[in-house]
Formats: structure tokens, sequence, C-alpha cells
């Protein structure tokens, strides 16, 4: 009998990608990686990437193949050893230790009251500043850190604190370059966090609240693990709400028609997140390593292959949507990966669509009437690794 299984072949080389391309506009190279082959090894990086769908979603399910436990990984060295590096069983203990603080429930009769309080006091601070305020900075970044901050549980922090930690320690994560002083910041952040939390546990476990802290304060945890969860939940729970917050405005902003039916239908809201989302993934790429030889949608990678799972590209594949690079609040809905998938998947998904899509969506295109970019200073949207807008003026009637 003859086999109608292609051959696998070896994985190609994309020398031509550089970073800087990456983080100005990675959506031109994706589409020409994707249209080439599934994986490429890209020397720029330093790790095979992934950009097409179909191989994405099968790295997401299938742990034995694909771990997440990286060999000298810098987000172990800059955070510790968190839930986001182990594999089940050790993942799972972790993550379960979580609780219900995240989970739709808690969110509904608990955090939507306080986030709807938080969008009140920064989307007052933006409407003071005046227009020509920054959207990103003077509003969604410290809406998303002081959501974030009491998610946690840091009474003994501020929302600036937690925007600090996050950004200087997800630097450590991508200190490829091993610049000492990154590495100093980061570990400052570090040590900050430690001393943060050691302070809260035995305060938060004689008066408990909602908190991750408070239902961690109670339970037979390492300390180690301890910390490097939250460390790994402030890098990732604070920039991606921020960061769809702005992008879904600009995309908002610049495609009018669909602004005015959005604004027309709250029950749009949901589903303008969930396309600004697969859009441009808050969350462009995140590792794996390849456990033994093995074969990825017809490409043979080696053992210990660092991977980089590029759902940013994933999201726009063509052979999943029509007319994939286009904004489309309307398009039929198929499942995107920005909030990962199979053991991994986002444990913030909840948190973030009721504090962006729920909380703040309605409150800004409600009370910013005329909401519009300025011509004379346009906004910019940057990153690959995570990617949003890095400045946005913004003026309003
Ligand atoms: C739009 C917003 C968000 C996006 C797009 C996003 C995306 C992701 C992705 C892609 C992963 C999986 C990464 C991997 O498998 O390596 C992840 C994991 C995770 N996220 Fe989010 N995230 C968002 C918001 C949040 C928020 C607000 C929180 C916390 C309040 C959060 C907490 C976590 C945690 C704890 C994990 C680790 C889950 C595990 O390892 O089991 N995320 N997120």
């Amino acid at each position: 009998m003859t086999s109608t299984a292609p051959e696998a072949v070896d994985c190609p080389t994309a020398d031509w990608v550089t970073i800087p391309d990456l983080y100005r506009d990675p959506f031109p190279i994706y589409r020409r990686m994707r249209a080439e082959a599934p994986v490429h090894w890209v020397p720029a990086v330093n790790r095979y990437m992934v950009t097409d769908y179909a191989a994405c979603h099968t790295i997401e399910q299938d742990a034995e193949r694909f771990s997440a436990d990286e060999t000298d990984s810098l987000m172990k060295r800059s955070m510790g050893h968190s839930m986001l590096r182990k594999d089940d069983p050790e993942h799972k203990v972790d993550r379960d230790s979580y609780g219900a603080t995240l989970r739709p429930k808690t969110i509904k009769q608990h955090w939507n009251a306080i986030f709807a309080t938080n969008n009140r006091t920064y989307l007052d601070e933006l409407k003071a500043k005046g227009p020509g305020a920054d959207f990103v900075w003077d509003y969604a970044a410290p809406y998303a850190a002081e959501n974030l901050r009491l998610i946690c549980g840091f009474h003994n922090a501020t929302q600036q604190d937690l925007q600090r930690w996050s950004q200087t320690m997800i630097d450590g994560t991508g200190n490829y370059a091993d610049d000492p002083e990154v590495w100093a910041r980061s570990e400052t952040s570090s040590a900050e966090v430690d001393a943060a939390i050691d302070e809260m546990l035995p305060h938060l476990a004689q008066n408990p609240d909602h908190s991750l802290l408070s239902g961690l304060s109670s339970m037979p945890i390492p300390l180690e693990a301890i910390r490097a969860n939250l460390k790994m939940t402030i890098g990732g729970g604070l920039n991606e709400p921020r960061d769809v917050l702005s992008t879904i405005v600009w995309a908002l902003l610049t495609h009018p028609e669909q602004l005015h039916k959005v604004q027309q239908d709250p029950a749009l809201h949901l589903a303008a997140f969930e396309e600004s989302v697969r859009w441009v993934a808050p969350i462009g790429m995140y590792p794996r390593q390849v456990v033994a030889d093995t074969v990825l949608e017809g490409v043979r990678l080696p053992a210990g292959a660092r991977l980089g799972v590029v759902i940013g590209a994933a999201n726009r594949d063509p052979r999943i949507w029509d007319d994939p690079e286009t904004f489309d609040v309307f398009r039929p809905k198929r499942p995107h990966l920005a909030f990962g998938g199979g053991a991994h998947f986002c444990a913030g998904t909840w948190v973030a669509r009721a504090s962006v899509a729920q909380i703040a969506m309605p409150a800004v295109l409600a009370e910013l009437p005329g909401l519009r970019l300025d011509p004379q200073d346009p906004p910019v949207d940057a990153g690959w690794v995570f990617r949003g807008m890095v400045h946005m003026p913004v003026h309003w009637d």
C-alpha cells in the first residue's frame, strides 16, 4: 500500500526577518512566513517561529510534545518558576491555588463594582487633563494597573508601583542582550514584590478578602511558588487589558462606520473586544520547547528546539478567516488564539472581558463625545512579543 502522507521536510530558515522590523510592524512578515511554511528557524530571534494557526493550536493542546518548561528561560530568571513555565501535574497545583478570584461569578459579584469605581477615577482624570491627553498613559494604563493591584491584594502598593514592577520584570524576560542595567531594575522590582507579599500574607490571613494573595495566605503552597506566580501575573495581567482597551478605541476611531454601529448597540462591545484581540493579539508570541524529535505540520523539529508560538500571526491565518488583515466587528465568529489554549489558557480572560468590554468601553463611548485622534500627533502602535498602542493623544468635544 502506498502512503498519501507527504514526506516531512527540514525546517526552512527566515534569515530576512529582523527584530526592528518585527517591532515596527510584524504583520507583513507574518504574511510571508505563513505563505511559505508553518514554521521557520529565525536566526535574529534565536527561535523556531510558528505562524500557522493549525500548528499553534496543535502545540497548545499537546504539552507532552511541546513543554512550557523551557530550559534557560529568561522569564524564570526574572520572575522565578511560575505556573506559566510548568507542565501538568505541577502546573495544575499552582493554577488551582488561584481559587475563585478570577472566575466569572466572583467578577460579577465582587470585582465589577470595583472596576467601575476605578474606571470613574481614571476617566475623570483623563477628562481633567483635557483634550490632547494620552489615552494609553493617562487612562488605560492606570485603570488596568489599579484593577490588578486590588485583584492581587497589594494593599501596601500603588498602581504606579504595579506599572513599574510589570515593565521592569517584563524587560528582564526579554533581556537577550544580557544588559546588566536591565537585570538590576528587574531584580529591584522582584525584591520589592517579595517584600510586599511578605507583608500582605499575614495581614490577609487575618483580614481575608477576594484577592489572590488572600486565598494563597491559607494554602499549603510554597512561598517561592506564590512569589513567582504573582510576579508572572503582574507581568501578564496589566499590559494586556491596557493594550486591548487602547487598540479597540484606535480601531473604532479609524473605522467610523463600525464605531457608529457599536455606539448604537452596546451588545457589540464584546464583539469589538474579541475582534480586537484577534486582529492585534496583545501577547503576540510565547515560548514552548520540543521534548523529543518530532514533526509539526510536516516540518521536522529536533528535541530541545525553542519555539515561539506566534499567536499574533495565527490569528490572521487566511485558512481560518476571510480577509484576516481587516478589523471587522461583524465577521463570523471563529475561536481565536489570543488567550492561548490548553492547560495554560489565560486565567484572566474574564477579568479582561469584564473590565474592558463591560465597564470601560461603554463609559468611554458615552462620556467622551466626538472622541477622535489627533491628526497633528498621530497614534503609534508597536511591538510583536507584546503589541499595543504606545502613544495615542485624543480629543473630544
Ligand atoms: C486581553 C487581555 C489578556 C490577554 C490577551 C492574555 C493572554 C494570555 C495568554 C496568551 C496566556 C498563555 C500564555 C502561554 O501559554 O504561555 C495567558 C496566561 C495567563 N494569563 Fe492572561 N491575558 C490577558 C489578561 C490577563 C489578566 C487581566 C490576568 C490576571 C488578572 C491574566 C492572568 C494570566 C495568568 C495567571 C496566566 C497563566 C495561566 C497558566 O499558566 O495556567 N491575564 N494570558
